[in-house]
């Protein structure tokens, strides 16, 4: 096939997600300075989040002292800041050639407003559709954590109680759902997907992320 344009390839669309307290931050960083080591252009943004309109509305639904947020409401809010930020930053980046990670996508409303909040997969998925036009990440890492395991990590990083934000200060039995969620996600699309258990060191995490993302290269 000719390519008589110049336009240049597209980026590759590198989502993560895990539950709270998986350390997806450390590695999302640690992915980006991998990337662009290797001499690839790296946006990396994250979710909710990422634009203006977006950054304004994650502090509406993470933030305490909106009053009551019903579990639809939750879900329209995290999707209406995923329309933005497709619209106005991930497919323009990944149009332009540079690769875009992104802390957390799609999958965490599947697993906390669909299965979390009990809202279901397939009601999540259809307006999660509509806002993102159908773009859907080339490649999903879940750092794979329990409940408790997360609980433990948010507190020692200095995360307690008063500190948790809306959905971090649910009960464990809620990110128990999350984290169910998000392997039985795996399970259905493994091509997909890279499931890295995120007790392990920062080391070897970081290692298994490259390995992966260097086969997809
Ligand atoms: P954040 O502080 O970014 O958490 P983390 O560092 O763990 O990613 O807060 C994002 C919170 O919002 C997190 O608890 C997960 C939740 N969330 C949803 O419930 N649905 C979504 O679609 C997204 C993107 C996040």
């Amino acid at each position: 096939m000719s390519n008589k344009s110049s336009a240049p390839a597209r980026g590759l669309f590198i989502a993560f997600e895990g539950g709270d307290g998986a350390g997806k931050s450390t590695q999302v960083a640690m992915a980006q300075q991998w990337l662009e080591a290797r001499g690839s252009q790296v946006v990396t943004t994250r979710e909710p989040g990422g634009t203006q309109i977006s950054e304004a509305l994650r502090s509406l639904v993470l933030e305490h002292g909106h009053g009551e947020i019903d579990s639809r409401t939750e879900a329209l809010i995290y999707s209406a800041a995923r329309a933005a930020h497709v619209q106005q930053l991930i497919a323009p980046a990944l149009n332009a050639g540079s690769h875009v990670i992104c802390d957390r996508f799609v999958d965490s409303s599947l697993a906390y407003q669909g299965m979390g909040r009990a809202l279901g997969f397939d009601a999540v998925a259809q307006i999660n559709d509509f806002a993102t036009d159908g773009l859907k990440p080339d490649v999903t890492i879940i750092l794979d954590i329990s409940a408790a395991d997360g609980r433990a990590r948010r507190v020692a990083a200095g995360g307690g109680v008063e500190a948790a934000d809306r959905l971090e200060a649910e009960p464990d039995d809620f990110h128990e759902r999350i984290r169910n969620a998000f392997l039985e996600l795996a399970a259905g699309d493994p091509e997909r997907y890279l499931v890295v258990d995120a007790t392990l060191s920062v080391a070897e995490i970081h290692a298994a992320i490259t390995t992966y993302l260097a086969g997809l290269l």
